[in-house]
């Protein structure tokens, strides 16, 4: 190895380095944003001399960066133990099959956002569903199509009403 290319080895970041360094502007990209948009994940690659796929891999490792804008209605599914235990997957399975997005997406009309989540602070109401900030709890797959289909016929109402 050169000195120049030892050089360049130690002024680049370690792992750990990195999330330091990162976090926290990820952190004020999605507070302005909503969310991390692409352009951002270039711009901070170039700002700190990494790639944009190790930006994408601690932005993806933290379940609290969304890479997609957010949906009008943000369901955030809890899989903390409580919920996990009580059918929390069963619950992502219902809504991913129903919306037709995986976690972390938005559907193509921006209705609906999904993530899921640890634990809500609601575990004694597991399984826990959290839908634009109100926790559902002792969801079942039936209550919750049910949930949904409500907020569809709100929607539709409202849009009427425009
Ligand atoms: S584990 Fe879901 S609310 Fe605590």
């Amino acid at each position: 190895m050169t000195d120049i290319e030892d050089a360049e080895a130690m002024s680049q970041p370690t792992a750990a380095e990195l999330q330091h360094q990162l976090i926290p502007m990820l952190q004020e990209i999605q507070e302005r944003f909503g969310y991390i948009p692409s352009e951002a994940v270039g711009w901070l690659s170039q700002q700190l001399k990494v790639s944009s796929q190790e930006i994408f891999g601690v932005a993806t490792f933290y379940n609290h960066f969304r890479l997609n804008p957010p949906g009008r209605h943000e369901i955030r599914v809890c899989l903390g133990t409580a919920c996990h235990v009580g059918g929390g997957e069963r619950l992502l399975d219902t809504i991913k099959e129903k919306l037709g997005i995986e976690p972390g997406e938005t559907t193509e009309d921006e209705r609906y956002s999904l993530e899921r989540v640890a634990c809500v602070g609601a575990c004694a109401l597991s399984p826990a569903v959290v839908i634009d900030d109100e926790v559902h709890g002792r969801m079942t797959q039936r209550s919750l199509k049910r949930l949904l289909d409500s907020l569809e016929r709100q929607d539709k109402k409202s849009k009427k009403r425009e």
